[in-house]
């Protein structure tokens, strides 16, 4: 795989992965705020979940790549380091995130599950978006 491909994977696996979150926390607040349909909202969350996994696994495989092909760790700016750093990072919030979705589409009233999806949610994507800024600017962040 060359460094075009790998990059393109990359980028299409990133914005997959975002999608994929932003869509199933949407969903999660829309169905808990109208009280909606439960049973609807866990098939999509099934359906959801592997695409993010897939995606999120695309991400660091490739990632991994474009570090070995620019000369590994000390071949990319540390932003990168802290990108990857980041990225296991929101790995766990991820699997955090689901394992309290499954609690809460096993009891809706939970208010523990649903407590931690309130600040779960919005963590992942501040986290993501912070690890976007800073592979975009990796090269100005040094
Ligand atoms: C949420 C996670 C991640 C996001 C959103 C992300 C996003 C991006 C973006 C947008 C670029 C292109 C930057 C540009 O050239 O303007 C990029 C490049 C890069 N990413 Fe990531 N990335 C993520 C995780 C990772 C991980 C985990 C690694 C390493 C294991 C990694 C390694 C790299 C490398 C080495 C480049 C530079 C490629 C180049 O200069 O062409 N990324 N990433």
């Amino acid at each position: 795989m060359d460094y075009p491909l790998a990059r393109l994977l990359h980028l299409a696996a990133m914005a997959a992965w975002f999608g994929a979150m932003m869509f199933v926390t949407g969903d999660v607040r829309f169905t808990v705020a109208k009280l909606g349909d439960f049973q609807g909202l866990a098939d999509r969350v099934r359906r959801i979940r592997r695409a993010a996994k897939l995606a999120s696994i695309v991400v660091l495989l490739t990632g991994f790549y474009l570090l070995y092909i620019m000369g590994g760790f000390g071949g990319v700016p540390i932003a990168v380091h802290v990108g990857l750093f980041n990225t296991l990072v929101l790995f766990a919030v991820q699997a955090t995130y689901f394992r309290s979705l499954e609690a809460l589409l096993h009891d809706s009233t939970d208010a523990t599950a649903l407590a931690r999806l309130r600040w779960l949610g919005p963590s992942f994507h501040a986290l993501w978006f912070a690890t976007l800024v800073l592979m975009v600017f990796q090269k100005v962040i040094g």
